[in-house]
């Protein structure tokens, strides 16, 4: 089932997500609905709060973000993070060009370290521990931001923050063109 996306200027967008945990009802109907709803949204991660859900919980599909076939742990890193904890970060400063489904219209340059080193629980519950780096890295700390109520745009440079006040202001207006179900605050 495709669900809608909560957009910029939601409530559930900006609060720390709860811990997920295994009874909770219609789970894995949730993490199936959400991969539909992401690829039918063309996006490459998406977090619960995103669709309502104030859960520690995120599913990604970075195949996109690489045209490099030889790059094959970018074009098969598909995931679910459970409850995950980033326990370290490292590397290089790295720019990159970002956007997010519930910032519609909106591609803005986000500085982040390079590699994280994160624990989580997979979608049978079963604790895993990677080491990212790159296009991967990059996903997951931006889906990891959403559980904490953290939004991309919270984290471009000063300026650039100040041009697109009114931009993000009309966005949660509703004005921007819709190529997916949405919900707006
Ligand atoms: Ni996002």
């Amino acid at each position: 089932m495709i669900l809608p996306i909560s957009i910029i200027g939601t409530a559930v967008l900006r609060k720390k997500a709860e811990i997920v945990t295994p009874d909770y009802p219609g789970l894995k109907e949730l993490i199936d609905n959400m991969f539909e709803t992401m690829y039918k949204s063309d996006g490459v991660g998406l977090a619960a709060p995103q669709v309502g859900e104030s859960l520690r919980l995120f599913v990604v599909d970075a195949a996109p973000m690489t045209d490099d076939d030889n790059d094959v742990f970018t074009k098969s890193f598909k995931r679910v993070f459970i409850n995950p904890e980033i326990i370290e970060i490292f590397g290089e400063n790295c720019s990159y060009q970002e956007g997010c489904l519930s910032v519609p219209g909106l591609h803005e340059n986000v500085v982040r370290k390079d590699g994280i080193k994160i624990k989580y629980l997979d979608e049978n519950f079963l604790p895993k521990e990677e080491t990212l780096t790159g296009p991967a890295s990059r996903v997951v700390q931006h889906e990891f931001d959403h559980l904490e109520g953290i939004l991309f745009t919270d984290k471009v440079g000063m300026l650039r923050r100040k041009l697109i006040k009114n931009k993000l202001a009309n966005i949660s207006r509703g004005k921007f063109e819709r190529s997916y179900k949405v919900k707006l605050a």
